[in-house]
């Protein structure tokens, strides 16, 4: 399965993307395994979701228009944004991968959420953890992902918005929900 994907993906993505994907898929797969989750269905979440990864800000924007997503003013500044949602849609139409699980959890992988299903959140941390990634400290937030997931989301994305902050991007709504839901759940 592993190489039906890869090929696939090849032929729309970049070696360090695809590398990336797969890197996604397996980890994905790990992580969910280790918590009672489906692992097929994380591999195949991880690896098919940066699908619309590598399109242009132009593209991207159009394809949203046609499947209906809505742009908000964030991603209309950062279309980059749009490659969860139009990713989702492209996946489902090109590949016919219906099920909804998937679907979402690839639709939420760049900016997060409110009530993110666990396989949702294994794929948003794989994507920023797995092994091709190196930043600094990414050792030490992979040990505590796998010591304590829930801890270690929070870390996860405690370094994206601060990285977010540090470029002066702009920071989208689904990421403070998404935060805002995390704190809450720690105080709970
Ligand atoms: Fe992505
Ligand atoms: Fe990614």
């Amino acid at each position: 399965m592993e190489k039906e994907y890869l090929d696939l993906l090849r032929r729309r993505l970049s070696e360090k993307t695809c590398l990336h994907s797969l890197g996604v898929g397996r980890m994905a797969r790990d992580l969910a395994g280790s918590r009672g989750l489906s692992g097929h269905k994380a591999f195949t979440a991880g690896i098919l979701h940066d699908y619309a990864r590598e399109m242009e800000d132009e593209s991207l924007l159009r394809e949203a228009r046609r499947f209906s997503i809505p742009v908000d003013a964030v991603m209309q500044v950062h279309p980059i944004l749009l490659h969860g949602p139009v990713g989702a849609e492209m996946v489902r139409e090109e590949l016919g991968i219906e099920d909804p699980e998937i679907l979402t959890a690839i639709r939420c992988h760049t900016c997060g959420g409110e009530r993110m299903s666990p396989l949702a959140r294994i794929i948003y941390a794989a994507d920023i953890l797995e092994p091709s990634r190196d930043f600094p400290g990414v050792e030490e937030l992979r040990r505590r992902l796998q010591e304590d997931f829930a801890g270690g989301l929070i870390q996860v994305v405690e370094s994206t918005i601060n990285y977010v902050l540090s470029q002066h991007y702009l920071l989208h709504p689904a990421t403070v929900d998404f935060w805002n839901e995390l704190m809450q759940e720690e105080k709970e």
